[in-house]
């Protein structure tokens, strides 16, 4: 913007032609950081408060608010649970996509699978986000198994995220990696409305259970699983909140049973005891 443009600018706000936009205070922003990691044991980074300030400028603008404090204010209100749900929904990142990291995918099919015992064969996406991690899952098992039976639990704190993942309509680029024999068992091309998007096949969709749970939270009757994916979640967390986290985990596998991590994440410095597979993927003896 050249300097003459930006003084326009500046004169029409003065002239009460422009919003001001509201800053994000440094208190203002504690004040979200405690409510996350109480409400969800996210532990929010100080260099986060940029994309904060983004993400919930727009509830702002909904409400007609002129300050965070005072959105923070109405959120705290005991008649405010839906919008308490969307900036739960608003703090948390859910970046995802179908067969991330690959090479677990590979070893469930390649080891993890053949070795199975028991039946019905069950598996615990455990912050499933829009759904990919376990509609990655449920096509792997629907080849793989066939007839025998499975189940896929797939459970996070996002209401906004759990409500995508039941629909199971994406947009086609999210395609990209599903290996062209599954997207034709297990995907229908959108058409009319869903133009430029793919369905997960209604059999397979049904197949998955997608439940809230607030892992720092209390859990619902699970039951108990042959693998659990916990990936991409602990990096939010505290090494307190990690370990207790990782000990009722831990406690929800069946023995012989296996815990996968991301390539990313680590339990070093946590005593789990669970054995060592390869990196990120351990079981229980
Ligand atoms: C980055 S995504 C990872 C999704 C998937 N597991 C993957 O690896 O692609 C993290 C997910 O964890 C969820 N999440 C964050 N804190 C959570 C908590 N306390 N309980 C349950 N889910 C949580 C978020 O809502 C988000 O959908």
């Amino acid at each position: 913007m050249s300097l003459a443009q930006a003084k326009v600018a500046l004169g029409r706000q003065e002239a009460g032609h422009e919003p001001v936009v509201p800053v994000l205070e440094d208190k203002e922003f504690r004040k979200f950081q405690k409510f996350i990691y109480e409400a969800a044991g996210i532990s929010l980074s100080d260099a986060k408060k940029p994309l904060v300030s983004s993400r919930l400028i727009r509830r702002l603008r909904h409400y007609e608010l002129n300050s965070f404090g005072e959105y923070f204010h109405l959120v705290m209100r005991a008649d405010q649970a839906e919008e308490f749900q969307c900036l739960v929904d608003l703090l948390t990142t859910n970046e995802t996509y179908f067969f991330r990291e690959e090479k677990h995918f590979d070893l469930l099919r390649t080891q993890i699978l053949p070795a199975r015992e028991a039946y019905p064969y069950r598996i615990w996406s455990a912050a499933s986000s829009n759904g990919s991690e376990p509609y990655s899952l449920a096509m792997l098992l629907a080849d793989e198994l066939g007839t025998a039976p499975w189940e896929i639990v797939a459970t996070d704190i996002s209401q906004r995220m759990l409500e995508t993942a039941r629909k199971g309509l994406y947009p086609l680029e999210a395609a990209e990696k599903i290996a062209p024999e599954y997207l034709n068992k297990y995907c229908r091309k959108g058409v009319r409305s869903q133009q430029g998007m793919f369905l997960i096949d209604a059999a397979l969709r049904n197949k998955i259970d997608f439940r809230y749970l607030n892992l720092n939270g209390a859990w619902p009757e699970l039951g108990y699983f042959d693998v659990i994916f916990l990936r991409n979640v602990m990096i939010y967390f505290d090494r307190d909140t990690k370990k207790e986290l990782i000990a009722r985990i831990v406690a929800r596998l069946n023995r012989g049973g296996y815990l996968i991590i991301s390539h990313t994440e680590t339990l070093n410095g946590i005593d789990h005891g669970l054995k060592f597979m390869c990196p990120s993927v351990y079981y229980k003896n």
